[in-house]
């Protein structure tokens, strides 16, 4: 293809911690060199990276040239890494995530319902108790110590991994294991850190499937009954699509909303004169949501997708195989589309981010995180009036993880 080995590569860092602190400035350049730039990150090496608003919608609704599985594009790539997974992790490939249509739709088919709209309004009120309970603790918590008490450990994630557990139907007391092994995957950057998040995910992982062969021999109700229903009732789906389907809900279910939650509230911190607004207006709780989502964009890039055939996109000329990935916090500060995209303002009117990604793998979850996240800020800052960071604004620091925006620990008191 003409003109590809002139295709000048960046380089990226999106790790360093003044980037995390600020990567408004990194997806303001990226846009000026174009919808579609080359490049280099650690592990992928170089790829493709969609910058705008429009080149991030286009990619990620295309599937006809785009797809999620790298074998459908010829690339070997993800075969060989799953070659490498230790064998217990190897059905993680089955997950819907990483699959193209038919099986995504006859996978993603089985779980639609119970996150539609209606599905979640009707859980609001136990959401909202659940929420409370998981301020019971941050409160016991904060009780037993004097240098305030991390948000993320006693709030912003046992909330959301209460919630998902119930839905999928786990026991409550064994929330304590799973968030031991859910945190290893906190702290991804350099090899032992990866080392941990292997460990973490198998043993997540064996979890899964130890609780599947429970529940076939006695359901307790719960999205993963119906699930083991659908299995038996036929050829829907094979034992680990449905383990690699109820590892994806955990993991996705709570992994992500957390960092929702804490981000926001740093936000918010940051931001005391739109704190202020809110908490005198929580009329305002669903548009506030919508606007931290953008803001924060927790998932600054999708999951890769891989070009099926050469094709040409946003002027470069892509081959079979390549990786391309969505920037979704780039697409969600695009001036084209939002006025003043670095300014946070809890009233603004537009919905159209894409904080949640777009296309057939949009998120399954994102009713379920917006009601989450709204629940989690309005009964926090209700509850404690007086929330504030225990420690400098400068000790307060973005955890190292490529690609997403994600907070270790949140030291707050009131
Ligand atoms: C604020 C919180 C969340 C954010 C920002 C978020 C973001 C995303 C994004 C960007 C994608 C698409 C990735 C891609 O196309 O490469 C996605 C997919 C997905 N999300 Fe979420 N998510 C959140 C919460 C949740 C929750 C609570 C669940 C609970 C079930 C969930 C389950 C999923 C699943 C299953 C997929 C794959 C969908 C498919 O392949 O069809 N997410 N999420």
């Amino acid at each position: 293809m003409p003109g590809l080995a002139r295709t000048p590569v960046t380089e990226l860092d999106l790790v360093s911690p003044a980037f995390k602190e600020d990567p408004f400035p990194t997806w303001a350049r990226l846009r000026a060199l174009g919808p579609v730039v080359r490049v280099r990150l650690p592990i992928f090496g170089t790829v493709w990276l969609a910058t705008t608003y429009e080149a991030v919608n286009d990619l990620l609704r295309d599937h006809q040239h785009f797809v999620q599985n790298p074998a459908a594009a010829g690339n070997r790539w993800m075969g060989t890494i799953v070659r490498w997974l230790p064998g217990g992790l190897r059905p993680l490939a089955a997950n819907m995530l990483l699959r193209d249509p038919p099986d995504h739709r006859r996978l993603r088919g089985l779980v639609d319902q119970a996150f539609q709209r209606q599905s979640i309004e009707a859980l609001r009120p136990r959401l909202e108790t659940l929420a409370e309970e998981s301020l019971d603790r941050l409160a016991a918590a904060a009780a037993r110590s004097r240098r305030g008490v991390d948000l993320v450990a006693h709030f912003a994630r046992p909330f959301p991994l209460s919630v998902i557990c119930e839905l999928l139907g786990l026991p409550a007391e064994d929330h304590t294991r799973f968030t031991r092994w859910a945190g290893a995957f906190s702290k991804s950057f350099g090899f032992a850190a990866l080392f941990e998040t292997f460990a973490g995910l198998n043993k997540l992982m064996l979890y899964c499937r130890s609780e599947y062969r429970r529940q076939r021999r006695r359901p307790r109700g719960g999205l993963l009954a119906a699930l083991i229903q659908a299995e038996e009732a036929g050829d829907r789906l094979t034992e680990d699509e449905l383990v690699a389907m109820v590892f994806l809900l955990l993991a996705a279910g709570h992994e992500t909303t957390l960092h929702q939650i804490a981000c926001s509230v740093l936000t918010l911190f940051d931001h005391p004169e739109q704190l202020d607004r809110l908490c005198h207006d929580w009329g305002l709780a669903d548009l506030a949501v919508e606007e931290l989502l953008r803001y924060v964009s927790f998932a600054q890039v999708s999951k890769p997708r891989y070009a099926r055939e050469d094709v040409e996109f946003g002027g470069q000329s892509i081959r079979k195989g390549q990786i391309v990935f969505a920037c979704l916090a780039s697409a969600n500060s695009d001036p084209a589309v939002f006025s003043e995209p670095t300014r946070l303002d809890l009233g603004r009117p537009s919905h159209r981010h894409v904080a949640f990604g777009a296309g057939i793998h949009v998120c399954l979850g994102a009713k379920l995180a917006r009601v989450e996240t709204a629940i989690a800020l309005q009964r926090l800052f209700t509850r404690f009036p007086r929330l504030s960071l225990a420690v400098p604004r400068s000790q307060v620091r973005y955890a190292r993880r490529m690609g997403l925006r994600a907070l270790d620990a949140l030291p707050v008191r009131w």
